[in-house]
């Protein structure tokens, strides 16, 4: 069953009826300042850092689902009712949601009362608009009261969750006109309030939660609202809210408008107080004065809208498959933008309190938005290099707020390193700009010990070499990629970390997995260094990858795929020789993507066998069979119940991998089913199965092992997203940006008739049109640049130049044999 519909003109994802299968969210924001915005007005907000910086309060878990959100309660002469539905569940006579690029709308009636809210971070500002809209549709005047609704988190999230003999007597608020502000700490170490406002005189406000609600009342029966009245209560102590409480005559036809404003102000140190104990209010004055009207507010939405419109025309694709063209064209490279903003913070998933970002999670997250924020993606891998250590590896998350690398997880996984040569080389490929490599960054976030972005990416190429086991494979640390592959761990305890206990160099344990990405990425290594005159260590690097390779095809080859790695005793994981876990995904699909086994045959073999092991209707599970038990030596891979997350999910992820993969042999038909069947669009008349939003990629799909098979878990913040996005765009539609330029490489399905991409690329746009009448897989007869054929070598090597002259160039691409 479908819960709404695409609407591709306005890029956005209407939803119909408000009980969707579970809350289906949109992001609101794009710079400083973030809302989580669920399709009944749930969610929360913070500037900067989920966890630091928490605006509103949000309990995730909590019953019923997804209560706490930014709420509007009306109340119609005695009848009482929310039209975002929640929290009061209301019967309403109409209701929609659209989810847009970094705005949400939610409208709907009852009993001739319409409502409508628009909701978005405007750009440069550290604030959430909400635009509400009320029209009266009956033919009989109507006295309407109507309540806002926050409730405020004491900033630091974690602390708002845990502290309650503390928090409990801090909270405090200050209330002047109709604006409420929330200033719990700011008389001691904070320079920051938030400020709840609306543009319109009100009748009174409440501030203390209890008073507003009653003890024992949920958000579902505000006392206040049932009463219709405001108690103008000051919270002091225990849990701050912000409600206005305004009278809204409407005649039959009239419409009102009111602009409520959630800021986030700062004071410099001694300029905090206007007066002993009354904040200084400039910032708020400036910021609310900025949006203090229906047509500001509006005006700020348009140029929000402009901004997204700029950034997703670099990319743009039209099919006639619509579901693979809104997907590639506008939701893939919008969930890319929020995992550039998010890394994995906060979600419906992610409590914005657990990890930072990721070094390998940041490095692969660039490879879905270097080509829409190429400058945004420099500074990015700069922060992120700059956590590595001098020997190469490198701490495994740093936090947002500081770029400072995390010592409670500190490093030891040892595919790490390479993911940096990877997503410079995307950065390279995609700008032309070398330069980076000069940059100073320092190692351990030490200035003394900076060195060039180049020899970042050395000692990360080194590292790898470095770092083998006995079979002269790449040594897996704590974990690689699958970080729930802890070889190294034999972890008993429970509670204890699997990735971060002890014992973790047995010097044994190996990973075919990073051998394949060494032979991946290191190529682009090697290319760097001789574009960039450094033959020697050309040499160097294309000896060190060839001998990989040959470590791969003896080490790492099983007869029908390729082995996943080797445990502490050196015992071969992915292999059939195991009894559970005899092969996974990973390592066949990378291996593939390297190009290793093409011409031997191999590469089609491990496909066909992944094919053959790992299919489902959902997707490729990640390893067959499911482990049953839980085994020390392998750690919390098999923690897992049979068909959940590492143990034989769907683990999206690594889908693409197999899709590039496919591509790499010509098999269209195949790359194409692959790539299909994780995407969201495809599965939007299956809601209630996969649940999740029809709009965005989640990380995990319940395996074929699992009672869920099919459900899926984690949308938003995964690195499904970049590589699905690189899976498609790259190697599907084949626009590939390579050092030289852009390729041309498609590899499509032969009923596919063609399609046409555009592409801003080096200060140039490329309008790419390809032609499939002939109904290959693969090939290309015949490519026209500005009227001009390629010919000869030109043709076969299907680079077009980087144009970098601000026009726009039609490239006609014909495919066949
Ligand atoms: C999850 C992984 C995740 C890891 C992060 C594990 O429990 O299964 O997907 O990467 O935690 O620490
Ligand atoms: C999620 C993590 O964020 C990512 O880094 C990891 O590769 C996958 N889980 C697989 O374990």
């Amino acid at each position: 069953m479908q819960y709404g519909h695409f609407d591709d003109n306005a890029r956005e994802y209407v939803i119909t009826r408000p009980d969707t299968p579970y809350p289906w969210i949109n992001y609101l924001g794009c710079e400083d300042f973030f809302g989580l915005f669920s399709n009944t007005s749930g969610g929360y907000c913070f500037c900067r850092d989920a966890r630091m910086l928490r605006l509103t309060r949000y309990r995730y878990n909590n019953v019923p689902a997804d209560s706490g959100g930014r709420y509007f309660y009306l109340r119609d002469e005695g009848d009482v009712w929310t039209p975002s539905w929640m929290p009061m569940k209301s019967s309403l006579d109409r209701y929609e949601c659209r989810h847009g690029m970094g705005y949400s709308k939610i409208s709907s009636a009852r009993n001739g009362l319409a409502f409508s809210q628009v909701s978005f971070v405007p750009l440069h500002d550290t604030c959430e608009i909400h635009k509400v809209t009320l029209t009266n549709e009956s033919n009989i005047d109507k006295r309407i009261d109507m309540f806002s609704f926050i409730e405020f988190c004491l900033w630091n999230a974690n602390d708002d969750m845990t502290n309650f003999q503390r928090n409990f007597s801090i909270g405090e608020v200050e209330i002047d006109g109709s604006r409420i502000y929330h200033k719990t700490e700011y008389r001691e170490r904070r320079n920051h309030y938030a400020v709840w406002a609306v543009n319109v005189p009100i009748e009174g406000f409440d501030t203390d939660r209890q008073t507003f609600l009653g003890l024992y009342n949920g958000f579902d029966h505000p006392q206040a609202v049932f009463e219709g009245e405001a108690k103008n209560s000051v919270a002091s102590g225990w849990a701050p809210v912000g409600s206005h409480h305004i009278k809204a005559r409407l005649a039959p036809g009239e419409v009102k408008t009111f602009v409520f404003v959630l800021g986030y102000c700062e004071n410099h140190e001694d300029q905090k107080w206007e007066r002993p104990g009354v904040i200084n209010k400039k910032p708020a004055n400036i910021l609310l004065e900025k949006y203090g009207t229906s047509n500001a507010a509006d005006k700020a939405l348009a140029a929000l809208n402009e901004y997204w419109k700029n950034l997703l025309g670099r990319f743009t694709v039209d099919a006639e498959d619509k579901k693979m063209a809104r997907m590639a064209g506008v939701w893939n490279q919008y969930q890319c933008m929020v995992t550039f903003n998010m890394s994995r913070s906060a979600s419906y998933f992610e409590s914005g309190i657990g990890r930072g970002m990721g070094f390998r999670d940041s490095n692969q997250d660039l490879l879905g938005f270097v080509h829409l924020v190429p400058e945004r993606a420099r500074s990015r891998i700069l922060d992120i290099a700059a956590t590595q250590f001098p020997d190469g590896s490198a701490y495994h998350q740093y936090q947002p707020l500081t770029k400072r690398g995390n010592n409670e997880v500190g490093s030891g996984f040892n595919d790490d390193p390479l993911w940096l040569i990877c997503g410079t080389a995307a950065y390279i490929k995609e700008t032309g700009d070398y330069g980076i490599l000069e940059e100073k960054v320092p190692f351990d976030n030490n200035d003394a010990l900076a060195d060039t972005l180049f020899v970042h990416l050395k000692r990360s190429f080194d590292y790898t070499v470095t770092h083998t086991g006995p079979h002269g494979l790449p040594l897996i640390g704590r974990a690689d990629w699958n970080d729930c592959l802890n070889l190294n761990c034999f972890s008993k305890t429970p509670g204890e970390s699997f990735q971060t206990t002890a014992n973790y160099e047995s010097g044994v344990a190996e990973s075919v997995l990073i051998a394949a990405i060494f032979a991946f990425t290191g190529p682009d290594y090697a290319e760097i260094c001789r574009r960039t005159n450094r033959i020697e260590e050309a040499e160097y690097a294309e000896k060190a990858i060839a001998k990989m390779i040959e470590v791969i095809d003896q080490h790492g080859w099983d007869g029908d795929w390729f082995v996943r790695a080797y445990d502490a005793y050196g015992k071969k994981i992915g292999s059939r020789e195991c009894e559970d876990g005899k092969i996974f995904i990973e390592s066949n699909g990378f291996a593939v993507m390297a190009d290793i086994g093409i011409k031997d045959g191999r590469a089609r073999k491990a496909l066909d066998s992944v094919k053959e092991h790992l299919e489902s209707p959902y997707g490729i599970v990640l390893l067959q069979p499911a482990y049953k038990d839980y085994h020390l030596e392998l750690g919390e891979v098999s923690s897992y119940p049979p068909g959940y997350k590492e143990n034989a999910g769907i683990f999206c992820h690594n889908n693409p991998w197999v899709t590039i993969a496919e591509t790499r042999l010509g098999r269209g038909n195949r790359a194409f089913e692959t790539y299909a069947k994780i995407c969201p669009a495809y599965r939007e008349d299956d809601s209630d199965l996969r649940r999740l939003e029809p709009y965005v990629y989640a990380q995990m799909v319940a395996g074929k092992d699992a009672v869920r098979h099919g459900e899926a878990k984690n949308s938003w913040l995964t690195g499904t997203a970049a590589w699905t996005f690189v899976s498609i765009s790259q190697y599907i539609l084949g626009v590939r940006p390579v050092f030289d330029g852009l390729m041309i490489d498609p590899c499509i399905p032969s009923s596919m008739k063609g399609f046409t991409v555009t592409r801003h690329f080096r200060g140039a746009d490329y309008h790419i049109t390809v032609d499939n009448g002939a109904g290959v897989e693969k090939g290309i007869k015949s490519i026209m640049v500005d009227g001009n054929s390629l010919d000869g070598e030109a043709l076969k090597k299907a680079v077009l130049p980087a144009f970098g002259d601000n026009k726009a160039h039609n490239i006609i691409v014909t495919m066949g044999k």
